[in-house]
């Protein structure tokens, strides 16, 4: 079957149409541009923040940024999940400091030793005992909205969330070309096998446009590309609706030498063996599925110029359970996403270049990264002439 595309693959003509405009340097290190897209980005959309597995137990908690606010994500006495804004509802004081941990029954404010149970209601507060009612159950702390999807905690911290079928769902139902697609690795079943925090002196963005284009996978990604041989041609497998990247022939497996990996997962179609599918879900996912793992990543936007990067390989439970050794499938990803934060670190250098006050172009095969700029510009206002310069698509 042929996959239906996008767009039509562009043919340069040899003019001038042939290359867009980026946006200018300055969205990649203006803090005022970067607060702006954490109010309208980050804290206006669906975020992916933990694995629901690795909260496991009641009272087992993690921290995670989203915007600019603290999230506490919290796993109920009855097995559910919470989230809570991470703060005292006393006087304000980051209620978790650590990353991630497990608390008895209570969450403990480490400044006056209010407490709350593990739905967020205040349950304690010292030498205060006659604490109405009433007000007591208005210092609960603040909820932020939650979906598990995939075997991840989604939250929101926006007052009226968008649909996340219409956005996260539809996100990848749009690049795989069919709702079922993904349900067919069953990601919720697998089992975490490795796990990578890479720590990006980059802007959140030149990750993003990095992982949808493949213009360059031929420069940096020597083993990338032996084993997909059609990323040489410089188009990204997400640039076609349904289609994934066929393995080289004599490839065994998605592993860093083509050797063999693991089963392929047992939902799979023959047609979705031997191929490699790459989705991004907008603004800080990014998702490979290859037949025998899936590699997952949340991005975290840290500073206009720093990004965290948190990478899960995740496979069938019992591969890493047989203590099966996962170093050359997993090895494969991690090259790539080194070989890929390196060149971002390099681009950021040159963003406050004068050479790119006003930015730099796109060639026919990055066109879609276009659309990405179009959809950051379009909910992202611009920076004023008076405090911050050019807005995008200015040239
Ligand atoms: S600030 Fe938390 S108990 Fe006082
Ligand atoms: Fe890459």
């Amino acid at each position: 079957m042929t996959p239906a595309r996008t767009t039509a693959v562009p043919r340069p003509a040899g003019s001038a149409d042939d290359l867009l405009p980026t946006l200018p340097g300055s969205w990649y290190t203006d803090s005022r541009v970067f607060a702006r897209e954490r109010e309208h980005l980050f804290e206006a959309l669906w975020i992916c923040a933990v694995r629901a597995a690795d909260l496991e137990g009641p009272g087992a908690f993690r921290t995670v940024q989203v915007g600019r606010e603290s999230v506490l994500v919290v796993r109920d006495r009855d097995g559910g999940l919470g989230a809570f804004l991470n703060v005292c509802r006393h006087r304000g004081a980051r209620l978790c400091t650590e990353e991630s941990g497990t608390v008895r029954r209570t969450l403990r404010c480490p400044y006056h030793a209010w407490s709350y149970d593990l739905e967020g209601r205040l349950v304690a507060a010292p030498h205060f005992p006659r604490m109405p009612e009433a007000v007591r159950a208005g210092r609960g702390l603040v909820p932020v909205r939650l979906r598990e999807w995939l075997g991840y905690v989604w939250l929101c911290l926006a007052d009226e969330p968008p649909s996340f079928e219409d956005t996260v769902i539809a996100a990848v139902t749009e690049r795989l070309g069919d709702p079922a697609a993904v349900e067919r690795w069953d990601i919720e079943r697998l089992a975490l096998g490795r796990r990578v925090t890479y720590d990006v002196r980059a802007n959140w963005k030149l990750l993003v446009e990095n992982f949808m284009e493949c213009y360059h996978c031929a420069v940096i990604h020597p083993e990338l590309t032996g084993l997909l041989p059609e990323f040489a041609e410089g188009y990204a497998a997400q640039y076609f609706v349904g289609h994934g990247a066929a393995f080289a022939r004599d490839a065994r497996g998605f592993t860093v030498d083509g050797g063999a990996g693991f089963g392929r997962l047992p939902g799979l179609t023959a047609e979705q063996d031997r191929r490699y599918y790459a989705v991004t879900v907008r603004p800080q996912v990014f998702v490979n599925l290859v037949p025998d793992h899936v590699i997952w990543h949340r991005m975290f936007p840290v500073d206009a110029d720093r990004t965290v990067v948190e990478c899960d390989w995740l496979y069938a439970p019992e591969v890493p359970a047989s203590g099966a050794d996962l170093e050359r499938s997993a090895d494969l990803f991690h090259r790539v996403n080194t070989q890929d934060f390196a060149a971002c670190e390099r681009t950021q250098l040159s963003m406050g270049s004068r050479a790119y006050r006003t930015g730099g172009v796109l060639v026919p095969s990055e066109h879609h990264i276009g659309d990405f700029h179009r959809w950051v510009a379009a909910r992202v206002p611009a920076p004023g002439d008076a405090d911050a310069g050019t807005g995008p698509g200015a040239s």
